[in-house]
Protein backbone atom coordinates (compact mmCIF):
# COMPACT_ATOMS: atom_id res chain seq x y z
CA UNK A 1 0.00 0.00 0.00
CA UNK A 2 1.30 3.33 -0.83
CA UNK A 3 1.18 6.24 2.44
CA UNK A 4 -1.98 7.94 0.27
CA UNK A 5 -3.92 4.47 0.11
CA UNK A 6 -2.71 3.65 3.98
CA UNK A 7 -3.88 7.45 5.27
CA UNK A 8 -7.32 7.11 2.82
CA UNK A 9 -8.27 3.78 5.41
CA UNK A 10 -7.87 6.72 7.99
CA UNK A 11 -10.44 8.92 6.44
CA UNK A 12 -14.22 9.28 6.94
CA UNK A 13 -16.60 11.50 4.85
CA UNK A 14 -19.89 12.76 4.97
CA UNK A 15 -22.85 10.85 2.48
CA UNK A 16 -23.53 14.81 1.57
CA UNK A 17 -19.65 15.17 0.97
CA UNK A 18 -19.31 12.69 -1.44
CA UNK A 19 -23.00 12.43 -2.62
CA UNK A 20 -21.91 15.05 -4.80
CA UNK A 21 -19.10 13.71 -6.42
CA UNK A 22 -18.34 9.95 -5.98
CA UNK A 23 -15.95 9.91 -7.42
CA UNK A 24 -14.10 11.70 -4.25
CA UNK A 25 -14.01 7.57 -2.98
CA UNK A 26 -12.02 6.62 -5.89
CA UNK A 27 -9.89 9.77 -6.04
CA UNK A 28 -9.23 10.01 -1.94
CA UNK A 29 -9.45 5.76 -1.60
CA UNK A 30 -11.74 6.36 1.25
CA UNK A 31 -12.16 4.00 3.81
CA UNK A 32 -15.23 4.53 5.06
CA UNK A 33 -18.30 7.14 4.56
CA UNK A 34 -20.98 8.32 7.40
CA UNK A 35 -24.63 9.23 7.32
CA UNK A 36 -24.71 11.86 10.17
CA UNK A 37 -27.99 12.43 11.98
CA UNK A 38 -30.58 12.80 9.58
CA UNK A 39 -28.37 11.99 6.30
CA UNK A 40 -30.27 10.34 4.17
CA UNK A 41 -31.41 9.46 1.00
CA UNK A 42 -34.14 10.92 -1.59
CA UNK A 43 -36.26 8.49 -0.79
CA UNK A 44 -35.72 7.29 2.34
CA UNK A 45 -36.57 3.69 1.57
CA UNK A 46 -34.65 0.87 2.23
CA UNK A 47 -34.23 -0.03 -1.66
CA UNK A 48 -32.72 3.68 -2.19
CA UNK A 49 -30.26 3.38 0.86
CA UNK A 50 -29.07 -0.04 -0.19
CA UNK A 51 -28.38 1.30 -3.83
CA UNK A 52 -27.19 4.50 -2.36
CA UNK A 53 -24.39 2.36 -0.18
CA UNK A 54 -23.34 0.07 -2.63
CA UNK A 55 -22.70 3.15 -4.84
CA UNK A 56 -20.48 4.25 -3.06
CA UNK A 57 -18.96 0.99 -2.92
CA UNK A 58 -18.73 0.61 -6.20
CA UNK A 59 -16.28 3.81 -6.34
CA UNK A 60 -14.17 2.18 -3.51
CA UNK A 61 -13.62 -1.41 -5.23
CA UNK A 62 -12.49 0.95 -8.56
CA UNK A 63 -9.29 1.78 -6.58
CA UNK A 64 -6.19 0.06 -7.64
CA UNK A 65 -6.44 -2.19 -4.71
CA UNK A 66 -10.16 -2.45 -4.28
CA UNK A 67 -10.52 -2.01 -1.12
CA UNK A 68 -13.97 -2.56 0.08
CA UNK A 69 -15.86 0.88 1.85
CA UNK A 70 -17.08 0.59 5.64
CA UNK A 71 -20.43 2.94 5.82
CA UNK A 72 -21.52 3.86 9.54
CA UNK A 73 -24.73 5.35 10.93
CA UNK A 74 -25.99 6.19 14.15
CA UNK A 75 -28.42 3.34 14.87
CA UNK A 76 -28.66 4.50 18.08
CA UNK A 77 -32.44 2.93 18.99
CA UNK A 78 -33.19 1.08 15.61
CA UNK A 79 -32.08 2.36 12.57
CA UNK A 80 -33.25 5.30 13.27
CA UNK A 81 -32.08 7.05 10.34
CA UNK A 82 -34.28 4.90 7.97
CA UNK A 83 -37.78 5.67 7.66
CA UNK A 84 -40.22 2.86 8.62
CA UNK A 85 -37.68 1.05 10.63
CA UNK A 86 -38.52 -0.67 14.14
CA UNK A 87 -37.69 2.46 16.80
CA UNK A 88 -37.13 1.51 20.41
CA UNK A 89 -36.86 3.03 23.35
CA UNK A 90 -34.10 5.28 24.15
CA UNK A 91 -31.12 3.63 26.10
CA UNK A 92 -32.51 5.06 29.65
CA UNK A 93 -35.72 3.26 29.39
CA UNK A 94 -33.48 0.19 28.03
CA UNK A 95 -31.45 0.52 31.58
CA UNK A 96 -35.36 0.51 33.09
CA UNK A 97 -36.13 -2.64 31.88
CA UNK A 98 -33.11 -4.19 33.75
CA UNK A 99 -33.48 -6.98 31.12
CA UNK A 100 -29.86 -7.34 29.19
CA UNK A 101 -31.37 -10.54 26.86
CA UNK A 102 -33.73 -8.10 25.51
CA UNK A 103 -31.31 -5.50 24.95
CA UNK A 104 -29.12 -8.18 23.15
CA UNK A 105 -32.85 -8.99 20.93
CA UNK A 106 -32.96 -5.37 20.64
CA UNK A 107 -29.55 -4.70 19.20
CA UNK A 108 -29.67 -7.87 17.39
CA UNK A 109 -32.95 -6.45 15.31
CA UNK A 110 -31.46 -2.95 14.75
CA UNK A 111 -28.18 -4.77 13.23
CA UNK A 112 -30.27 -6.93 10.84
CA UNK A 113 -32.51 -3.96 9.94
CA UNK A 114 -29.49 -1.42 9.27
CA UNK A 115 -27.22 -3.77 7.13
CA UNK A 116 -30.20 -5.46 4.88
CA UNK A 117 -30.11 -1.26 3.86
CA UNK A 118 -26.07 -1.32 3.43
CA UNK A 119 -24.39 0.06 6.63
CA UNK A 120 -22.02 -2.44 8.03
CA UNK A 121 -21.30 -0.10 11.29
CA UNK A 122 -23.46 1.73 14.13
CA UNK A 123 -21.56 4.03 16.45
CA UNK A 124 -23.88 2.50 18.99
CA UNK A 125 -24.43 1.66 22.04
CA UNK A 126 -23.38 4.87 24.08
CA UNK A 127 -21.48 3.15 27.01
CA UNK A 128 -21.79 6.62 29.02
CA UNK A 129 -22.48 6.52 32.45
CA UNK A 130 -24.49 9.27 32.84
CA UNK A 131 -23.84 11.44 35.87
CA UNK A 132 -26.19 14.62 35.52
CA UNK A 133 -29.19 14.33 34.34
CA UNK A 134 -29.14 17.84 32.91
CA UNK A 135 -27.24 16.48 30.15
CA UNK A 136 -28.90 16.87 26.86
CA UNK A 137 -27.87 13.27 26.18
CA UNK A 138 -28.52 11.14 29.22
CA UNK A 139 -31.29 9.23 27.56
CA UNK A 140 -28.64 7.81 24.65
CA UNK A 141 -27.20 6.34 28.54
CA UNK A 142 -29.00 3.00 30.57
CA UNK A 143 -27.99 4.54 33.33
CA UNK A 144 -26.39 6.17 36.47
CA UNK A 145 -24.69 3.00 37.59
CA UNK A 146 -21.56 1.39 35.59
CA UNK A 147 -22.64 -2.03 36.97
CA UNK A 148 -26.08 -1.44 34.91
CA UNK A 149 -24.06 -0.21 31.80
CA UNK A 150 -21.87 -3.24 31.68
CA UNK A 151 -25.02 -5.43 32.12
CA UNK A 152 -26.16 -3.53 28.84
CA UNK A 153 -23.28 -4.59 27.02
CA UNK A 154 -24.99 -7.33 25.88
CA UNK A 155 -26.08 -4.68 23.12
CA UNK A 156 -22.94 -5.50 21.75
CA UNK A 157 -23.13 -8.98 21.23
CA UNK A 158 -26.39 -8.37 19.53
CA UNK A 159 -24.99 -5.68 17.18
CA UNK A 160 -21.61 -8.14 16.33
CA UNK A 161 -23.02 -11.70 17.42
CA UNK A 162 -20.69 -14.08 19.42
CA UNK A 163 -19.12 -16.73 17.56
CA UNK A 164 -16.52 -16.56 14.91
CA UNK A 165 -18.02 -15.45 11.25
CA UNK A 166 -20.85 -14.01 12.60
CA UNK A 167 -19.71 -10.33 11.48
CA UNK A 168 -20.15 -11.02 7.67
CA UNK A 169 -23.75 -12.23 8.28
CA UNK A 170 -26.34 -10.18 7.30
CA UNK A 171 -27.50 -9.71 10.76
CA UNK A 172 -24.91 -8.32 12.28
CA UNK A 173 -22.77 -5.28 12.04
CA UNK A 174 -19.78 -3.61 13.74
CA UNK A 175 -20.13 -1.73 16.90
CA UNK A 176 -19.04 1.51 18.80
CA UNK A 177 -19.07 1.82 21.96
CA UNK A 178 -18.78 5.81 22.71
CA UNK A 179 -18.08 7.93 23.96
CA UNK A 180 -14.63 7.34 25.72
CA UNK A 181 -14.65 7.88 28.53
CA UNK A 182 -16.11 10.20 30.76
CA UNK A 183 -18.74 11.94 28.46
CA UNK A 184 -21.16 11.35 31.30
CA UNK A 185 -19.60 12.72 34.02
CA UNK A 186 -18.69 16.32 32.88
CA UNK A 187 -19.24 19.20 35.57
CA UNK A 188 -21.28 21.79 35.26
CA UNK A 189 -20.89 24.96 34.19
CA UNK A 190 -16.93 24.48 33.31
CA UNK A 191 -17.58 24.84 29.92
CA UNK A 192 -14.27 26.95 28.59
CA UNK A 193 -16.67 29.12 26.48
CA UNK A 194 -18.36 30.43 29.57
CA UNK A 195 -21.78 29.05 29.12
CA UNK A 196 -23.20 25.64 31.16
CA UNK A 197 -22.64 22.85 28.92
CA UNK A 198 -22.62 19.76 30.14
CA UNK A 199 -22.22 18.32 26.87
CA UNK A 200 -18.68 18.22 25.25
CA UNK A 201 -17.37 19.34 28.87
CA UNK A 202 -14.77 18.73 31.26
CA UNK A 203 -14.48 15.84 33.80
CA UNK A 204 -12.79 17.15 36.93
CA UNK A 205 -11.54 13.92 38.52
CA UNK A 206 -9.54 11.61 39.99
CA UNK A 207 -7.99 8.46 38.93
CA UNK A 208 -10.18 6.38 41.26
CA UNK A 209 -13.31 7.83 40.51
CA UNK A 210 -13.21 8.11 37.02
CA UNK A 211 -11.57 4.26 36.21
CA UNK A 212 -14.72 3.12 38.76
CA UNK A 213 -16.98 5.04 37.33
CA UNK A 214 -16.40 5.80 33.63
CA UNK A 215 -13.51 3.37 32.36
CA UNK A 216 -15.17 0.61 33.73
CA UNK A 217 -17.26 -0.67 30.76
CA UNK A 218 -15.24 0.50 28.38
CA UNK A 219 -13.08 -2.66 29.99
CA UNK A 220 -15.64 -5.20 29.66
CA UNK A 221 -16.88 -3.30 26.33
CA UNK A 222 -13.35 -4.37 25.13
CA UNK A 223 -12.41 -7.95 27.22
CA UNK A 224 -16.16 -9.37 27.45
CA UNK A 225 -17.72 -8.54 24.11
CA UNK A 226 -14.95 -7.68 22.28
CA UNK A 227 -16.53 -4.39 20.50
CA UNK A 228 -15.36 -3.58 17.39
CA UNK A 229 -15.06 -0.10 17.19
CA UNK A 230 -14.63 2.45 20.04
CA UNK A 231 -15.23 6.73 19.37
CA UNK A 232 -13.57 9.24 22.10
CA UNK A 233 -15.67 11.90 23.68
CA UNK A 234 -15.69 15.35 22.86
CA UNK A 235 -15.39 15.88 26.61
CA UNK A 236 -11.90 16.32 28.74
CA UNK A 237 -10.41 15.19 31.57
CA UNK A 238 -8.85 17.54 34.30
CA UNK A 239 -6.93 15.22 36.48
CA UNK A 240 -6.77 16.35 40.39
CA UNK A 241 -3.71 14.78 41.37
CA UNK A 242 -2.55 16.97 38.88
CA UNK A 243 -3.78 20.11 40.26
CA UNK A 244 -7.07 20.87 38.33
CA UNK A 245 -6.87 23.38 35.72
CA UNK A 246 -4.77 21.48 32.96
CA UNK A 247 -8.29 19.45 30.87
CA UNK A 248 -6.98 17.36 28.19
CA UNK A 249 -9.15 16.56 25.05
CA UNK A 250 -9.94 12.46 24.88
CA UNK A 251 -9.12 13.30 21.34
CA UNK A 252 -5.37 14.22 22.15
CA UNK A 253 -5.51 11.79 25.09
CA UNK A 254 -2.63 9.39 24.38
CA UNK A 255 -2.11 8.40 28.28
CA UNK A 256 -6.04 7.40 28.01
CA UNK A 257 -6.30 6.07 24.28
CA UNK A 258 -3.26 4.11 23.88
CA UNK A 259 -1.57 3.58 27.14
CA UNK A 260 -4.90 2.59 28.96
CA UNK A 261 -7.39 1.77 26.54
CA UNK A 262 -4.90 -0.36 23.68
CA UNK A 263 -1.83 -1.34 25.72
CA UNK A 264 -3.26 -1.70 29.31
CA UNK A 265 -7.16 -2.70 28.50
CA UNK A 266 -6.44 -4.67 25.50
CA UNK A 267 -8.51 -3.15 22.70
CA UNK A 268 -7.53 -4.08 18.83
CA UNK A 269 -10.42 -2.60 17.53
CA UNK A 270 -10.11 0.83 15.70
CA UNK A 271 -10.72 4.18 17.01
CA UNK A 272 -13.08 6.63 15.29
CA UNK A 273 -13.02 9.97 16.16
CA UNK A 274 -16.25 11.91 16.68
CA UNK A 275 -17.54 14.68 14.16
CA UNK A 276 -15.17 16.66 13.73
CA UNK A 277 -13.58 16.33 17.37
CA UNK A 278 -10.03 16.74 16.01
CA UNK A 279 -11.04 20.47 15.12
CA UNK A 280 -11.56 21.37 18.76
CA UNK A 281 -7.61 20.65 19.99
CA UNK A 282 -5.40 23.08 20.40
CA UNK A 283 -2.93 24.69 17.50
CA UNK A 284 -3.18 25.17 13.38
CA UNK A 285 -5.15 22.14 11.67
CA UNK A 286 -1.92 20.03 11.12
CA UNK A 287 -0.86 19.86 14.85
CA UNK A 288 -4.82 18.94 15.81
CA UNK A 289 -3.96 16.04 12.94
CA UNK A 290 -0.71 15.18 14.46
CA UNK A 291 -1.39 15.08 17.88
CA UNK A 292 -4.64 12.82 17.01
CA UNK A 293 -2.90 10.31 15.36
CA UNK A 294 -0.10 10.23 17.83
CA UNK A 295 -2.40 9.76 20.30
CA UNK A 296 -4.02 6.64 19.27
CA UNK A 297 -6.99 7.77 16.89
CA UNK A 298 -7.16 5.25 13.93
CA UNK A 299 -10.31 7.01 11.46
CA UNK A 300 -11.07 10.55 11.43
CA UNK A 301 -14.88 11.69 10.93
CA UNK A 302 -13.88 14.62 8.63
CA UNK A 303 -17.36 15.07 7.33
CA UNK A 304 -16.46 17.52 4.85
CA UNK A 305 -12.33 18.23 4.23
CA UNK A 306 -11.20 14.64 3.50
CA UNK A 307 -9.08 15.97 1.20
CA UNK A 308 -7.43 18.41 3.12
CA UNK A 309 -7.25 15.77 5.71
CA UNK A 310 -5.08 13.23 3.79
CA UNK A 311 -2.50 16.05 2.71
CA UNK A 312 -2.25 17.08 6.08
CA UNK A 313 -1.27 13.81 7.77
CA UNK A 314 0.86 12.76 4.16
CA UNK A 315 3.03 15.63 4.88
CA UNK A 316 3.36 15.33 8.83
CA UNK A 317 4.63 11.53 8.28
CA UNK A 318 6.70 12.46 5.29
CA UNK A 319 8.10 15.60 7.76
CA UNK A 320 8.19 12.72 10.21
CA UNK A 321 6.13 14.31 12.76
CA UNK A 322 4.44 10.70 12.70
CA UNK A 323 6.03 7.46 12.54
CA UNK A 324 4.91 5.04 9.70
CA UNK A 325 4.69 2.76 12.66
CA UNK A 326 1.65 4.44 14.13
CA UNK A 327 0.11 4.80 10.70
CA UNK A 328 0.48 0.91 9.89
CA UNK A 329 -1.44 0.45 13.19
CA UNK A 330 -4.39 1.95 12.60
CA UNK A 331 -4.29 0.85 8.50
CA UNK A 332 -3.91 -2.96 10.26
CA UNK A 333 -7.10 -2.33 12.90
CA UNK A 334 -9.33 -0.92 10.15
CA UNK A 335 -8.67 -3.49 7.68
CA UNK A 336 -8.35 -6.58 10.08
CA UNK A 337 -12.55 -5.17 11.33
CA UNK A 338 -13.65 -5.05 7.12
CA UNK A 339 -12.15 -8.58 6.91
CA UNK A 340 -14.24 -9.70 10.08
CA UNK A 341 -17.41 -7.85 8.52
CA UNK A 342 -16.47 -10.51 5.08
CA UNK A 343 -16.26 -7.27 2.90
CA UNK A 344 -13.61 -8.40 1.08
CA UNK A 345 -15.71 -11.34 -0.51
CA UNK A 346 -19.41 -9.48 -0.38
CA UNK A 347 -18.57 -5.95 -0.34
CA UNK A 348 -22.45 -5.49 -1.71
CA UNK A 349 -25.34 -5.12 0.23
CA UNK A 350 -27.09 -8.35 1.35
CA UNK A 351 -30.69 -7.55 1.07
CA UNK A 352 -32.04 -10.90 2.11
CA UNK A 353 -33.77 -9.36 5.24
CA UNK A 354 -34.86 -5.94 3.88
CA UNK A 355 -38.52 -7.75 4.42
CA UNK A 356 -37.70 -8.10 8.25
CA UNK A 357 -37.85 -4.07 8.51
CA UNK A 358 -40.67 -2.64 10.93
CA UNK A 359 -42.08 -6.42 10.15
CA UNK A 360 -45.09 -7.49 12.73
CA UNK A 361 -42.43 -9.95 14.51
CA UNK A 362 -39.43 -6.83 15.13
CA UNK A 363 -42.21 -4.31 16.34
CA UNK A 364 -43.40 -7.08 18.75
CA UNK A 365 -39.73 -6.73 20.02
CA UNK A 366 -39.96 -3.38 20.50
CA UNK A 367 -43.69 -3.25 22.12
CA UNK A 368 -42.08 -5.57 24.92
CA UNK A 369 -39.53 -2.92 25.27
CA UNK A 370 -41.71 -0.32 25.84
CA UNK A 371 -44.02 -2.36 28.30
CA UNK A 372 -40.55 -3.39 30.23
CA UNK A 373 -39.29 0.12 30.52
CA UNK A 374 -42.22 1.65 32.20
CA UNK A 375 -41.30 2.61 35.48
CA UNK A 376 -44.24 2.53 38.37
CA UNK A 377 -43.26 5.67 41.16
CA UNK A 378 -46.53 5.48 42.45
CA UNK A 379 -50.22 3.46 42.61
CA UNK A 380 -52.13 5.05 45.64
CA UNK A 381 -55.74 2.84 45.76
CA UNK A 382 -54.78 0.69 42.74
CA UNK A 383 -55.05 2.92 40.50
CA UNK A 384 -53.16 1.06 37.96
CA UNK A 385 -54.00 -1.25 36.24
CA UNK A 386 -57.14 0.43 34.19
CA UNK A 387 -59.94 -1.77 33.70
CA UNK A 388 -61.74 -1.63 30.04
CA UNK A 389 -64.61 -0.37 31.37
CA UNK A 390 -63.68 2.44 33.46
CA UNK A 391 -64.50 5.62 31.39
CA UNK A 392 -61.19 7.07 30.91
CA UNK A 393 -60.39 10.77 29.56
CA UNK A 394 -56.75 11.03 28.35
CA UNK A 395 -55.03 14.55 27.89
CA UNK A 396 -51.55 16.22 27.24
CA UNK A 397 -49.01 17.05 24.73
CA UNK A 398 -47.53 13.65 24.57
CA UNK A 399 -50.29 11.65 24.62
CA UNK A 400 -50.72 10.98 20.54
CA UNK A 401 -47.20 12.21 19.41
CA UNK A 402 -45.33 9.70 18.23
CA UNK A 403 -42.42 11.97 17.19
CA UNK A 404 -42.23 13.35 20.88
CA UNK A 405 -42.39 9.61 22.54
CA UNK A 406 -39.55 8.52 20.28
CA UNK A 407 -37.20 11.56 21.14
CA UNK A 408 -33.76 12.90 19.32
CA UNK A 409 -32.32 10.31 16.83
CA UNK A 410 -35.27 10.01 15.13
CA UNK A 411 -35.31 10.16 11.16
CA UNK A 412 -33.46 13.61 12.13
CA UNK A 413 -30.72 14.49 14.14
CA UNK A 414 -32.75 16.76 16.62
CA UNK A 415 -35.76 14.63 16.12
CA UNK A 416 -39.54 16.02 15.84
CA UNK A 417 -42.70 16.07 17.35
CA UNK A 418 -45.49 15.16 15.08
CA UNK A 419 -46.53 12.31 13.22
CA UNK A 420 -42.81 11.53 11.98
CA UNK A 421 -42.70 7.58 11.61
CA UNK A 422 -45.05 5.01 11.45
CA UNK A 423 -46.05 3.02 14.60
CA UNK A 424 -48.86 3.43 17.73
CA UNK A 425 -48.83 6.66 19.98
CA UNK A 426 -49.62 5.78 23.47
CA UNK A 427 -53.28 7.54 23.13
CA UNK A 428 -53.58 4.89 20.19
CA UNK A 429 -52.65 2.19 22.21
CA UNK A 430 -55.00 3.17 24.77
CA UNK A 431 -57.60 2.77 22.61
CA UNK A 432 -57.02 -0.34 21.12
CA UNK A 433 -57.94 -1.06 25.12
CA UNK A 434 -60.70 0.80 25.37
CA UNK A 435 -62.51 2.63 22.22
CA UNK A 436 -64.35 4.74 24.12
CA UNK A 437 -62.17 6.74 25.33
CA UNK A 438 -62.13 10.74 25.16
CA UNK A 439 -59.27 12.42 24.37
CA UNK A 440 -58.70 15.99 24.94
CA UNK A 441 -55.29 17.03 24.46
CA UNK A 442 -55.30 20.70 26.81
CA UNK A 443 -58.32 18.61 28.67
CA UNK A 444 -61.22 21.43 27.42
CA UNK A 445 -63.35 18.65 26.67
CA UNK A 446 -65.82 18.22 29.58
CA UNK A 447 -64.26 16.08 32.19
CA UNK A 448 -67.62 14.98 34.31
CA UNK A 449 -68.87 11.41 34.65
CA UNK A 450 -65.25 9.88 33.79
CA UNK A 451 -63.96 7.11 36.42
CA UNK A 452 -60.19 7.89 35.29
CA UNK A 453 -58.03 10.75 33.93
CA UNK A 454 -55.13 9.87 32.43
CA UNK A 455 -52.50 12.58 31.43
CA UNK A 456 -49.64 12.32 29.24
CA UNK A 457 -46.91 15.08 29.50
CA UNK A 458 -42.91 15.19 28.80
CA UNK A 459 -40.38 16.57 27.01
CA UNK A 460 -40.04 17.15 23.03
CA UNK A 461 -36.87 15.91 21.27
CA UNK A 462 -33.36 17.08 21.51
CA UNK A 463 -29.99 15.55 20.74
CA UNK A 464 -26.64 16.09 22.69
CA UNK A 465 -25.84 19.65 23.42
CA UNK A 466 -28.86 20.99 22.39
CA UNK A 467 -30.76 19.56 25.42
CA UNK A 468 -28.47 20.59 27.84
CA UNK A 469 -30.20 22.54 30.83
CA UNK A 470 -28.62 25.68 30.84
CA UNK A 471 -28.83 25.77 26.83
CA UNK A 472 -32.77 26.48 27.01
CA UNK A 473 -33.73 23.64 28.74
CA UNK A 474 -34.76 23.30 32.55
CA UNK A 475 -35.99 20.13 34.51
CA UNK A 476 -38.84 21.23 35.17
CA UNK A 477 -42.33 20.39 33.65
CA UNK A 478 -43.35 22.82 31.15
CA UNK A 479 -46.33 25.24 32.48
CA UNK A 480 -48.90 23.94 29.99
CA UNK A 481 -48.17 20.25 31.35
CA UNK A 482 -48.22 21.64 35.19
CA UNK A 483 -51.78 23.28 33.60
CA UNK A 484 -53.52 19.86 32.64
CA UNK A 485 -52.38 17.58 35.78
CA UNK A 486 -53.92 20.41 37.81
CA UNK A 487 -56.76 20.71 35.49
CA UNK A 488 -57.78 16.78 35.77
CA UNK A 489 -56.50 15.39 38.37
CA UNK A 490 -58.33 18.82 40.13
CA UNK A 491 -61.38 17.61 38.01
CA UNK A 492 -61.30 13.28 37.65
CA UNK A 493 -61.68 11.42 40.98
CA UNK A 494 -58.83 8.99 40.04
CA UNK A 495 -55.93 10.68 38.23
CA UNK A 496 -52.68 8.60 36.26
CA UNK A 497 -50.03 10.76 35.03
CA UNK A 498 -47.36 9.26 32.22
CA UNK A 499 -43.90 11.39 32.16
CA UNK A 500 -42.51 11.00 28.48
CA UNK A 501 -39.20 12.40 29.06
CA UNK A 502 -35.50 11.53 28.25
CA UNK A 503 -34.67 12.02 31.90
CA UNK A 504 -36.46 12.69 35.59
CA UNK A 505 -38.10 15.85 35.27
CA UNK A 506 -38.60 17.71 38.57
CA UNK A 507 -42.49 16.82 39.50
CA UNK A 508 -42.32 17.26 43.45
CA UNK A 509 -44.83 19.86 42.93
CA UNK A 510 -47.30 17.71 41.57
CA UNK A 511 -46.93 14.37 42.76
CA UNK A 512 -49.12 14.82 45.60
CA UNK A 513 -52.06 15.40 42.92
CA UNK A 514 -51.60 12.47 41.10
CA UNK A 515 -52.56 8.68 42.41
CA UNK A 516 -50.41 6.92 39.53
CA UNK A 517 -47.25 8.22 38.34
CA UNK A 518 -45.79 6.49 35.59
CA UNK A 519 -41.61 7.12 34.14
CA UNK A 520 -42.15 6.03 30.34
CA UNK A 521 -38.88 7.51 29.17
CA UNK A 522 -38.81 7.56 25.28
CA UNK A 523 -40.74 4.48 24.33
CA UNK A 524 -39.60 4.57 20.79
CA UNK A 525 -42.54 3.29 17.63
CA UNK A 526 -44.59 0.92 19.72
CA UNK A 527 -46.88 3.08 22.41
CA UNK A 528 -48.86 0.37 22.62
CA UNK A 529 -46.07 -1.17 25.01
CA UNK A 530 -46.97 1.51 27.56
CA UNK A 531 -51.19 0.74 26.97
CA UNK A 532 -50.20 -3.44 27.91
CA UNK A 533 -48.98 -2.19 31.18
CA UNK A 534 -51.07 0.22 31.75
CA UNK A 535 -54.37 -2.00 31.41
CA UNK A 536 -52.23 -5.02 33.19
CA UNK A 537 -51.50 -6.98 29.88
CA UNK A 538 -48.01 -7.00 31.22
CA UNK A 539 -46.96 -6.41 34.53
CA UNK A 540 -45.00 -3.30 35.95
CA UNK A 541 -41.44 -4.25 36.30
CA UNK A 542 -39.28 -1.27 35.56
CA UNK A 543 -36.60 0.23 37.83
CA UNK A 544 -35.01 3.68 38.18
CA UNK A 545 -31.51 3.45 36.36
CA UNK A 546 -31.19 7.01 37.24
CA UNK A 547 -31.97 8.79 40.60
CA UNK A 548 -35.36 11.20 40.70
CA UNK A 549 -34.16 14.70 41.86
CA UNK A 550 -36.31 16.40 44.20
CA UNK A 551 -35.20 19.55 42.76
CA UNK A 552 -33.16 20.70 40.00
CA UNK A 553 -30.17 21.89 42.58
CA UNK A 554 -29.74 18.31 43.48
CA UNK A 555 -28.17 17.58 39.87
CA UNK A 556 -25.27 15.90 40.18
CA UNK A 557 -27.17 13.23 42.07
CA UNK A 558 -26.10 9.56 41.95
CA UNK A 559 -26.56 5.99 44.11
CA UNK A 560 -23.64 6.03 46.21
CA UNK A 561 -23.47 9.88 47.26
CA UNK A 562 -22.94 10.55 50.75
CA UNK A 563 -26.19 12.11 51.90
CA UNK A 564 -28.08 10.86 49.21
CA UNK A 565 -32.04 12.09 49.60
CA UNK A 566 -33.70 11.83 45.90
CA UNK A 567 -37.25 11.90 45.49
CA UNK A 568 -37.16 8.43 44.45
CA UNK A 569 -33.91 6.24 44.60
CA UNK A 570 -32.00 4.53 42.22
CA UNK A 571 -33.15 0.90 41.12
CA UNK A 572 -36.98 2.18 42.53
CA UNK A 573 -40.28 0.49 41.36
CA UNK A 574 -43.49 -0.33 42.41
CA UNK A 575 -44.88 -3.65 40.38
CA UNK A 576 -48.08 -5.28 39.60
CA UNK A 577 -49.35 -8.45 38.96
CA UNK A 578 -50.62 -8.93 34.72
CA UNK A 579 -54.24 -9.62 34.89
CA UNK A 580 -56.98 -11.51 32.40
CA UNK A 581 -59.61 -8.89 31.18
C1 LIG B 1 -22.23 13.21 16.87
C2 LIG B 1 -22.17 12.42 18.16
C3 LIG B 1 -21.78 10.99 17.99
C4 LIG B 1 -22.23 10.49 16.62
C5 LIG B 1 -21.47 11.27 15.57
C6 LIG B 1 -21.92 10.89 14.14
O1 LIG B 1 -21.74 14.50 17.08
O2 LIG B 1 -21.36 12.97 19.20
O3 LIG B 1 -22.40 10.24 19.05
O4 LIG B 1 -21.95 9.10 16.49
O5 LIG B 1 -21.60 12.67 15.72
O6 LIG B 1 -23.26 11.25 13.95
Amino acid sequence: MTLQEKIGQMTQAERSAVTSDPTQITGLGLGSVLSGGGSTPTPNTPSAWADMVDGFQKQALATRLHIPLLYGIDSVHGDNNLLGATIFPQNIGMGATRDPALVREEEHVTATETRATGPQWVFAACDCVVRDDRWGRTYESFGEDPKLVEEMETSIDGFQGTSPGDLARPDHVLATSKHFAGDGDTAYGSSTTGTYTLDQGVDITDWSHFSRIDLAPYVTAVQDHHVGAIMPSYSSVDWTEDGVGNPVKMSANKQLLTNVLKEKIGFKGFLISDWQAIEQLPGDYATQVRTAVNAGLDMFMEPYNAAQFEQTLISEVQAGRVPMSRIDDAVSRILRAKFELGLFEHPYTDRRNIGTIGSPAHRAVARRAAAESQVLLKNADHALPLKPSQKIYVAGGNADDIGNQAGGWTLTWQGSSGDTIPGTTILKGIEQDDPNVTFSEDASKPMNGYDVGVVVIGETPYAEGVGDVGNGHTLDLSATDQATVDKVCGAIRTCVVLDVAGRPQIITGELPKTDAFVASWLPGSEGEGVADVLFGKRPFTGKLPVSWPRSESQEPINVGDPHYDPLFPYGYGLTTRAVSH
